[in-house]
């Protein structure tokens, strides 16, 4: 358990001990810091049940707060709000404590498996920034949730199996039909094959074929016909399509991990599908399908729905798989051979209608238990100046990649050539253009949408990457500059910014509750400023290095030491690496 919550529940027993019972007694951080560090607000509710005046309450409470010798300063504000402060000798004593071991500011939760869907990048499409955020988030989330004690699977989940793969391989089929792929007398292994097709060729030929499809129902129909034979398995086809996802797939996971974006699985649509017919086996005993017009569906309407509600397309007409029926089958392979307590989806927000009727279709059709939560963690766009989803400047979609490069030249700008090797440079600036990246993109809410600004994400003020990269890497060479002077302990503070920097670290643990409560990175990029631009105050005011008073120095550098401990653990859970030197 943190200490702050210790904490709580010390004053909980102190409040007992002045002869009332409280529930969730929460000691709130001051808004009025002249008043004390803390709030408590507890003696207006219990007025009530001892009908007695909330000043008197408080006073009783102040009378036994007094006598523990932790706290100083105890006041009462008000109708009955008790204040709070901390002694510095004890205030110091629970920093020590953190700095011994970090996870005292940390409060871990109760064992849950998870599966988290997040990625979900196309294959033989180049990933483009929609698939940014999916990244980023579920990254983020993932690191986080097992910061507080969960067991987390990431899956990529790719999109292998729908149209834009028949497409791509009639496309391969135009260009080059002497292939063996489509030689109905070949017997010999597809793997000994070379494609003439890079990934490069993939992201040309998707465009190419969707947009003909468009205008070319004979081209469309025959892309229909090779899907549904990729779908079969059917010779051939399959063995070319598999290829064809084997290329991108590389080029996908060079993307990732250049975001530092790493899954546990990198499972794809097309490997549900071996579940497929149990799963319309399950769906038939349910009774759940309705045939109509040569189609599957699934009636997902509920009586109290505001908003129309269409039905779930489960099988087409012409017998192709939807992107529905990837989502059930996968959460049937998901229940049989991972048996998670939940799955989460961390997908565009615009997608949160699909998942409302898969969801409500697993439940109807009991693929998992009632007590398995499958959530939908929509995020919202990254848009350009003129608030639309960014383009590039020909009105066309941004590749990811692309995108980066845009940050990776302002951040270029920015690299001091004193403290940089000429030969580290472009590397540096890469890791410092996805560090501005994330984080602007971590910045607000999940839901809201943001506008893509490389210059201001680049700055080396403000909240941006750049300033939390420089100012830990700061605090890293302050304390590689005091490493002989010893440290460990904080028994003295000689400002309020000091004290104020001891505070927030305190918050830690509610700052990490809130985020992933509500699934959002934003409590913790702010905090992350909040610290950090403390700190600089702090390192401004002072002369760390050259202090006369040694109890005091030493109190520094801890304090230094454990801001950037909890630096370097956030900018951990957000995916952002930390160089060298900038
Ligand atoms: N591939 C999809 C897309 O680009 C996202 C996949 C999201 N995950 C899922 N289980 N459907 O829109």
């Amino acid at each position: 358990m943190s200490i702050i919550k210790e904490l709580n529940n010390d004053i909980k027993k102190i409040v007992n001990q002045a002869g009332y019972q409280v529930e969730n007694l929460v000691l709130q951080p001051s808004g009025r810091r002249d008043l004390g560090q803390f709030q408590l607000n507890d003696a207006m509710a219990l007025a009530k049940t001892y009908k007695t005046s909330p000043r008197e309450i408080a006073a009783n409470i102040v009378q036994e707060l007094e006598k523990d010798g932790r706290f100083t300063n105890l006041n009462i504000a008000g109708p009955g709000f008790i204040n709070i402060t901390l002694t510095d000798q004890y205030l110091g004593s629970l920093l020590t404590k953190i700095y011994e071991d970090i996870n005292t500011n940390i409060d871990k939760r109760a064992k849950k498996k998870i599966v988290l869907d997040y990625g979900g990048a196309n294959v033989a499409k180049a990933l483009h920034v929609g698939h940014l955020r999916s990244a980023n988030i579920g990254e983020a989330l993932k690191r986080l949730a097992r910061l507080l004690g969960y067991e987390v699977i990431g899956d990529a989940h790719l999109g292998d199996y729908g149209r834009p793969l028949g497409l791509v391989v009639l496309e391969i089929k135009k260009r080059y039909p002497e292939l063996v792929y489509f030689d109905e007398n070949y017997t010999g292994d597809f793997s000994e094959v070379v494609l003439p097709v890079t990934n490069a060729d993939l992201e040309e030929i998707y465009p190419y074929a969707s947009n003909k499809s468009k205008e070319d129902e004979a081209y469309l129909e025959e892309a229909r016909d090779i899907t549904f034979k990729i779908q079969n398995h059917e010779r051939g086809y399959y063995d070319l399509w598999k290829k064809v996802v084997e290329i991108s797939k590389q080029d996908i996971k060079q993307v990732y991990d250049m975001l530092n974006v790493h899954f546990e699985l990198w499972l794809g649509e097309s490997d549900a599908c071996d579940y497929l017919e149990e799963l319309t086996n399950i769906f038939k005993e349910k009774n759940v399908l309705t045939e109509s017009e040569g189609a599957l569906i699934v009636d997902v309407k509920e009586d109290d729905d505001k908003a129309p509600m269409p039905p779930l397309l489960f099988r087409r007409s012409n017998k192709t798989i939807s992107y529905e029926t990837t989502d059930l089958a996968t959460i049937l392979q998901r229940k049989q051979e991972i048996n998670p307590d939940e799955i989460w989806y961390c997908v565009d927000a615009r997608q949160e209608l699909h998942f409302e009727q898969v969801f409500r279709a697993a439940r109807k059709a009991e693929l998992v238990s009632d007590n398995v939560n499958l959530e939908f963690i929509g995020f919202g766009t990254m848009n350009g100046s003129d608030g639309k989803p960014f383009k590039t400047r020909d009105g066309g979609v941004m590749s990811l990649k692309g995108l980066i490069d845009l940050v990776e030249e302002e951040t270029t700008k920015r690299i001091n050539p004193e403290t940089v090797e000429e030969s580290k440079r472009e590397e540096v600036a890469k890791t410092v253009a996805i560090a501005a990246l994330k984080y602007a993109d971590l910045l607000p809410f999940r839901g809201t949408d943001y506008i893509f600004d490389p210059e201001k994400f680049a700055d080396l003020e403000g909240k941006t990457g750049p300033y939390l990269l420089y100012s830990t890497i700061r605090m890293k060479s302050l304390l590689e500059k005091g490493k002989e002077l010893k440290i460990g302990e904080i028994t003295k503070f000689k400002t309020e910014t000091e004290k104020e920097i001891a505070l927030t670290i305190l918050r830690l643990p509610n700052v990490l509750d809130k985020a992933l409560d509500s699934r959002s990175l934003n409590d913790v990029t702010e905090y992350l400023y909040k610290l950090t631009s403390l700190y600089n105050t702090f390192y401004a005011e002072n002369k760390i290095l050259t202090a006369e008073d040694k109890d005091l120095q030493k109190s520094w550098l801890t304090l230094t030491k454990i801001v950037y401990d909890i630096n370097m653990t956030l900018l951990d859970v957000l995916a952002i690496e930390v160089p060298e030197k900038m």
